[in-house]
């Protein structure tokens, strides 16, 4: 059973967009009560792809369950494009693309670094986006055309133009083949090139957010899933950055190679990447 929450204050935007955005930011009240009781618990381990390494846990899946019930009361014909179930077509325009628990691996550690990613595409463009860094308290919000918030703070990606100016965050996808290699690469190309450090936090949500609040400069990933990217990719933009695969295209809702950025170094990083 969902419990609503106040209304969020009134921003710029179609109606409906926040609309979609109060819808969300329930269902990760829901969402966020579950992991609040298992954090930090005993947890039930499965292991996902047969690869130790890449785990489900009873939380990410009760967590999933609770959103999409919050979600399809609401709205009972949109698509539901999540991590840990497949739902099937509904053939509506609006997809809701979740990942229950961004940042697994450090949530099964009790590390405090994980997040609830919701967000809301109409055909293959965000419209409303929501990431919620729990244990700080951080809920990055955005609609589309009405800026991205933390909490209620406005956000704005930095200033940085060039790379030496730089921090980075990346992250390793859990199949571990050649898109691991070229991650490695890469980052031992950019340290050679004088960037200042980068950092593997361990949710990729929390990375864009991090983009967008201008507290690194940039962020790239050999292989995200949608649910991994969506949310974050509309809040780095509506921070005035951007989120593009690696052909500087619009990733849209499909698996793909993810870099986000502060815009101002976008190209000079795709081409290192590339
Ligand atoms: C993972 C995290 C991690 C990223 C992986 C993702 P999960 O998501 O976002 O930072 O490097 O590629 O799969 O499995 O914790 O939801
Ligand atoms: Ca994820
Ligand atoms: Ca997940």
């Amino acid at each position: 059973m969902c419990i609503s929450l106040p209304e969020l204050p009134k921003r710029k935007g179609t109606m409906n967009n926040q609309q979609y955005l109060n819808t969300a930011k329930t269902a990760a009240q829901a969402g966020q009560r579950i992991l609040k009781k298992y954090f930090r618990a005993p947890l039930t381990i499965t292991v996902k792809d047969e690869q130790h390494y890449n785990i489900v846990t009873q939380a990410d899946v009760e967590c999933e369950e609770a959103i999409v019930e919050c979600l399809q009361e609401v709205y009972p014909d949109h698509n539901i494009l999540a991590e840990e179930h497949e739902y099937g077509k509904t053939g509506s325009p609006y997809t809701w693309i979740i990942d229950p628990l961004d940042g697994t691996t450090n949530f099964a550690h009790g590390i405090p670094a994980y997040s609830i990613s919701i967000a809301l595409a109409f055909h293959d463009d965000m419209v409303a986006g929501l990431v919620w860094d729990i244990e700080h308290n951080e809920m990055y919000t955005a609609v589309k055309g009405s800026g991205a918030w933390c909490n209620d703070v406005r956000l704005s990606v930095s200033s940085a133009r060039t790379l030496p100016q730089c921090l980075f965050s990346t992250g390793f996808y859990y199949g571990r083949g050649e898109e691991m290699k070229k991650a490695l690469k890469k980052i031992e190309q950019l340290l050679t090139l004088g960037i200042i450090d980068i950092r593997r936090f361990g949710s990729a949500a929390l990375d864009l957010c991090m983009v967008a609040s201008g507290r690194i400069d940039g962020y790239f990933e050999y292989m995200l899933n949608p649910w991994d990217f969506a949310a974050g990719k509309l809040i780095v933009e509506e921070a005035g950055g951007l989120v593009t695969d690696c052909e500087g295209e619009n990733p849209g809702i499909s698996p793909s190679y993810i870099v986000g950025t502060n815009g101002k170094i976008h190209g000079e990083l795709l081409e290192i990447l590339q």
